[in-house]
């Protein structure tokens, strides 16, 4: 099979640990005989640096003419990078808000499992983490906080900041729809989290999502404040099968699970449209302060990369040959400086990729 994939190294820790995931790419290719053609495309303050603004109008038409688009990082440090003197529509962060919106990828697929072998990084107790956990959560992604209207203005003197929340039916629909789809293939519990007890949108929300249930009778539907849901994260992550949320409070949240699962370095993640197409990428941000050293961990983009064969090609097989390469260095003991403890190997970002590469 030819594989077209927009490649989006990005800034910080993107360039590295993208190179890894093309690396292990490259390995599946040639075992299992297809073709990776990849378009390096500039995104964020790379993108800045070379075009004055952090998306071009070619890029996104790049990106379209791609079947998916693996993505590594981008932004830098806000206290010392020339991008954040600019006004915010034109940071690095504008660029990828903006491709979201552009490919309509409303369905953000964060996948938080605990495994075996990095139980010694979770923080939590071994009493919380016995049996592991597995859950996903979905993140409306092109809607609520982030794209609604927003200012900054002088009232009677006074500076005042507005955004604003809006969501309508067909969006929830839509992303609660694909949430009941993925539960269906797994333990078929979907929990709704929201703030009904305060927000509008949120009441719309949970209404839509109920409308929704109703066409899936064998998934078990619980809403949850998202508030305690934070809370529950930390106390009982085990309960949760897929986490069905609107686009800040999944922010928020998938931050929040990938720490219980030993590191933000581990947590891929998909974001998805109503086609094969998908951008793929690590739930973390370009941590500028580690770029360049080597010693970022590849493993959320490495996954990411198997996401992306599973979701956009149809190719399980290959996205399981990489899970289980990935299962095995971690079982080999080899740690990368984030999820480290004691015994173990501690290896830098290319030997991670090539160790992994090799177990394919
Ligand atoms: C994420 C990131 C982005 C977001 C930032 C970089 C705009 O935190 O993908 O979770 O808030 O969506
Ligand atoms: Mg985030």
């Amino acid at each position: 099979m030819n594989l077209k994939i927009g490649v989006i190294k990005g800034d910080g820790i993107g360039p590295e640990i993208v190179t890894e995931a093309m690396k292990v790419l490259d390995k599946v290719s040639e075992v299992y005989e297809h073709t990776c053609n990849y378009t390096q495309l500039l995104m964020g303050g790379a993108s800045i640096d070379v075009y004055g603004v952090p998306l071009t109008d070619e890029t996104v038409a790049e990106a379209k003419a791609s079947d998916a688009v693996l993505m590594g990082s981008i932004g830098g440090d806000a206290k010392t990078s020339p991008w954040y003197q600019l006004e915010p529509s034109k940071r690095p962060e504008a660029g990828l808000l903006r491709i979201r919106k552009e490919l309509n990828l409303f369905a953000n697929l964060r996948p938080a499992i605990l495994y075996d072998e990095l139980k010694g990084a979770c923080p939590l107790k071994e009493e919380i983490t016995a049996g592991g956990f597995d859950m996903m959560i979905m993140r409306e992604l092109t809607g609520g906080l982030y794209f609604g209207e927003r200012k900054t203005v002088e009232e009677n003197g006074v500076m005042t900041a507005y955004d604003s929340l809006t969501y309508n039916e067909a969006e929830i629909r839509r992303i609660a729809k694909r949430g009941f789809d993925i539960a269906m293939k797994r333990k078929k519990k979907v929990t709704s989290v929201d703030k009904a007890n305060v927000l509008d949108s949120s009441r719309l929300w949970r209404k839509v999502v109920e409308e929704v249930a109703k066409e899936y009778p064998e998934v078990t539907l619980e809403h949850m404040l998202v508030d305690n849901c934070a809370m529950q994260l930390v106390k009982d992550p085990k309960q949760f099968d897929v986490i069905l949320t609107e686009n800040m409070f999944g922010d928020i949240l998938s931050d929040e699970a990938s720490m219980v699962t030993g590191s933000i370095g581990m947590l891929a993640s998909a974001s998805l449209n109503e086609t094969k197409f998908g951008l793929y990428e690590p739930s973390g941000g370009s941590a500028p302060d580690i770029a360049g050293k080597g010693i970022a961990n590849p493993i959320a983009t490495i996954l990411s990369a198997a996401m992306m064969l599973r979701f956009s090609f149809d190719l399980d097989k290959e996205a399981k040959a990489i899970e289980n390469a990935v299962e095995k260095v971690l079982k080999d003991g080899y740690r990368t400086m984030d999820i480290m403890s004691q015994g173990k190997t501690q290896v830098g970002t290319t030997k991670m990729g090539d160790l992994i590469a090799e177990n394919i």
